[in-house]
């Protein structure tokens, strides 16, 4: 789910394209956080080259604005070959990545961005391609028809998906790596908005950068856009400096919180509490009450949510928590724990 397109079959550009490509880490050193998943790849790359030999398919899953597209575009880097980009839906038919497997060269990276939203005919062109390097294309038509099989050069998969669930058992066994990015810990996000502070050449004091981390849900894309807003702030309405004031009033004139919730997180926490005695509720009921889409409130919203501890997921649908309440300043009503606490 990709609130900004990087796909090549998405020409129109956004005018802050280029500042997110410029604030893009450009290789694993640039890269901040996620050690462990840069420690695995190194290995990875290493071995690959030390035996001249494509990587091996890899497959990035996690929430909205971690790095996956990042990291796909830092291996092609590393490895000092070509990446063509492309995404699930936007290979329609058989013959569409036919076409886009035959250009590639050896060593090249294939990444296929929203990889769970692959057509099941797509996908079984794509299984052969990954385990054998080869394609079997189908000529002629009826009683006539024979498929030839063609050879591939030795090329490397990186998928990257929000939603591992989504993606056919047999597809995610055609990946020899796969890793689950996280979010990302205060210290690794203070490092992130600094360094792209000193990217944009904006003056900034600590306490203005720590602000801004504290409020980016953990989300190095969400920093980096509140950090442009801030800093918007700061030149119109300020003397140019993001200090801790003023990372303060331009985030709460955007109404993020202290927790880093926006206005349609603290919607789907109301809807949960209010609209429905704090639970449990079902997704497509929220998303409707909310006028936004379920997957949106699935791949955005709840996994924050569920991170900070106010909203779980029950057989029976969303439930907000105590904390919940807490942090929305209503109070808490669930008679059935009530009860049990007054038992101690
Ligand atoms: N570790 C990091 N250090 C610095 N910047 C980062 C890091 N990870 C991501 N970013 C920045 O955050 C933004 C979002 O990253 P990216 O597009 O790779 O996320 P994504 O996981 O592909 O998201 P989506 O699921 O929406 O496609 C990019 O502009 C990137 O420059
Ligand atoms: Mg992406």
């Amino acid at each position: 789910m990709a609130d900004r397109n990087d796909h090549v079959t998405n020409g129109e550009e956004h005018p802050e394209d280029h500042l997110d490509r410029a604030l893009r880490p450009n290789n694993l050193n640039e890269l901040i956080g996620q050690d462990q998943i840069k420690e695995n790849l190194r290995i990875l790359i290493e071995a690959a080259k030390l035996r001249s030999e494509a990587l091996d398919h890899v497959l990035f899953y996690g929430p909205p604005g971690l790095g996956k597209t990042t990291l796909a575009h830092i291996l092609a880097t590393e490895m000092g070959v070509d990446i063509k980009v492309t995404s699930g839906p936007a290979i329609e038919r058989a013959g569409d990545l036919a076409a886009i497997l035959t250009n590639l060269h050896a060593g090249d990276i294939l990444f296929i961005d929203e990889i769970h939203r692959l057509g099941k005919v797509v996908e079984e062109v794509l299984y052969p391609a990954m385990e054998d390097f080869s394609l079997d294309i189908v000529i002629g038509k009826g009683p006539a028809a024979r498929s030839i099989r063609l050879k591939l050069p030795h090329f490397t998969v990186v998928g990257a998906t929000t939603r591992l669930a989504l993606v056919t058992s047999p597809l995610r066994a055609r990946f020899g790596a796969t890793y689950r990015l996280d979010y990302y810990d205060q210290d690794a996000l203070i490092d992130i908005v600094q360094r792209g502070a000193r990217l944009l050449k904006v003056d900034y004091s600590e306490d203005g950068v720590v602000k801004i981390a504290n409020r980016s849900r953990g989300t190095p894309r969400v920093a980096l856009r509140m950090l442009r807003r801030v800093r918007d702030y700061a030149q119109v309405r300020a003397e140019g400096k993001i200090t801790g004031d003023v990372s303060e009033a331009a985030l709460d004139l955007l109404n993020i919180d202290g927790q880093g919730l926006d206005d349609l997180d603290r919607r789907v926490l109301l809807c949960v509490i209010e609209k429905y005695n704090g639970g449990p509720v079902g997704l497509n009921t929220i998303a409707a009450s909310v006028s936004e889409e379920p997957d949106t409130i699935m791949d955005v919203v709840e996994p924050y949510l569920m991170q900070l501890g106010y909203l779980e997921r029950t057989s029976q649908g969303r439930q907000a928590t105590r904390i919940a309440y807490q942090h929305l300043g209503i109070a808490f009503r669930d008679e059935k724990t009530d009860q049990q606490e007054s038992l101690f």
